[in-house]
């Protein structure tokens, strides 16, 4: 609800959106990040925020082992830090960042649900990747001449 009336105008477009399978999921997990972080020196250093790039990239991987397995997965982010920590009884710290619903699932969207709710469109990768510096066209990825019928 709060995430819906902060996106203001869009807000009755979000709430046609399923945004959460917590209640249907066959499994609920829970991701945090551990208390004490700030002993863990390497690696995180000149860019402390490492710890979440390491923890994402731990549930990319049970998200492709679970698309493999035949399995759905959705990620949870749309929650209160402070509600979930005192739930789950987090030492002070520690922060969850992901409830991730795993299980079976009726089917797999053709395409990204978002998309196909006009919610939001691919964007082309030329507008994402760029060559040696920001903004500079990539050739590998040109500019497309026309726009994709939606
Ligand atoms: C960091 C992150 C946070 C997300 N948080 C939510 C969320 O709170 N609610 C939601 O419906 N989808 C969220 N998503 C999107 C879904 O988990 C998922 O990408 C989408 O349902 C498509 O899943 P599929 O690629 O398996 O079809 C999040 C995705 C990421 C990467």
């Amino acid at each position: 609800m709060l995430t819906a009336r902060a996106l203001g105008e869009r807000e009755d477009e979000f709430m046609r959106l399923k945004v959460q399978g917590v209640l249907d999921a066959a499994e609920l997990l829970a991701v945090t990040l551990a208390d004490g972080r700030e002993k863990h020196v390497f690696g995180r250093r000149t860019l402390p925020q490492m710890d979440l790039a390491s923890a994402s990239c731990a549930i990319q991987n049970l998200w492709l082992a679970a698309r493999a397995e035949g399995l759905g997965m959705g990620w949870v982010s749309l929650f209160d830090p402070a509600e979930v920590s005192a739930l789950l009884g987090l030492p002070e710290g520690a922060e969850p960042i992901a409830l991730l619903c795993l299980g079976p699932v009726h089917d797999f969207h053709e395409e990204p649900m978002l998309q196909r709710e006009r919610w939001a469109r691919r964007e082309p990768l030329s507008a994402l990747v760029f060559d040696e510096c920001w903004g500079r066209p990539s050739d590998l990825f040109p500019t497309p001449s026309f726009v994709e019928p939606a």
